[in-house]
């Protein structure tokens, strides 16, 4: 297993990842699958994205920032998302891209990372809680999927602790 920063040509993968799981369950509110070439186009920024491979180079998991709001002053907090294969879960996987996320991100000057996790989900919980985040609030029947309505846990977690006016954020990879 190794983790490294995403390359364009991961995006199929990432996308098969994700697509396992808006199809199959509430985890991700969307209702279509996505395609690689509409997640590429949230790659490169100010945002990192890692993947974790196999021995053999086959992406089994993805961890990425996003924007969490968009007004200017939001922009020292990222939004996360992390997804393993089917089948590749429960072995550490989720953790080690979580680590590797996190340490770039407060290097990046980024104040804190949130992220909202659909109830129930043991596995999300136990890793927001290793990884250091803490439960902020739940909003309930936040989204009507497969059949139901299901509530969003938020977490946080305190990153870069800069005195004052905080860093400019640098577009692109740092690697
Ligand atoms: C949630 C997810 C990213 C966790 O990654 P993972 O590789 O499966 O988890 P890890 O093996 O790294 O385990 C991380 C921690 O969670 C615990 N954990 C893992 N699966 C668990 C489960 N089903 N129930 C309870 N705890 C669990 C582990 O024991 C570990 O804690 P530890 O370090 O104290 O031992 C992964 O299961 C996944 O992709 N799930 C589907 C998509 C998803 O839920 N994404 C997150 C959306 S908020």
């Amino acid at each position: 297993m190794s983790i490294r920063p995403a390359r364009v040509e991961d995006f199929e993968a990432i996308a098969a990842i994700t697509n396992h799981y808006i199809a199959t369950t509430a985890i991700h509110f969307g209702y279509e699958p996505v395609t690689a070439g509409e997640l590429v186009k949230y790659f490169g920024g100010k945002h990192p994205w890692f993947v974790t491979t196999s021995e053999a180079g086959e992406v089994l998991g993805y961890a990425k920032a996003g924007t969490w709001r968009d007004r200017a002053a939001y922009a020292w907090t990222c939004e996360l998302g992390l997804y393993i294969a089917d089948g590749a879960r429960g072995r550490g996987l989720g953790r080690a891209l979580y680590d590797v996320l996190l340490a770039d991100l407060e290097q990046r000057g980024f104040r804190s990372a949130v992220a909202g996790i659909t109830m129930p989900n043991a596995a999300s919980v136990a890793l927001h809680e290793r990884c250091g985040f803490t439960r902020v609030g739940t909003f309930v029947d936040a989204g009507w999927k497969l059949g139901a309505w299901h509530a969003v846990e938020f977490w946080q977690k305190p990153l870069a602790r800069v005195q004052g006016e905080p860093p400019v954020l640098a577009e692109g990879p740092r690697h």
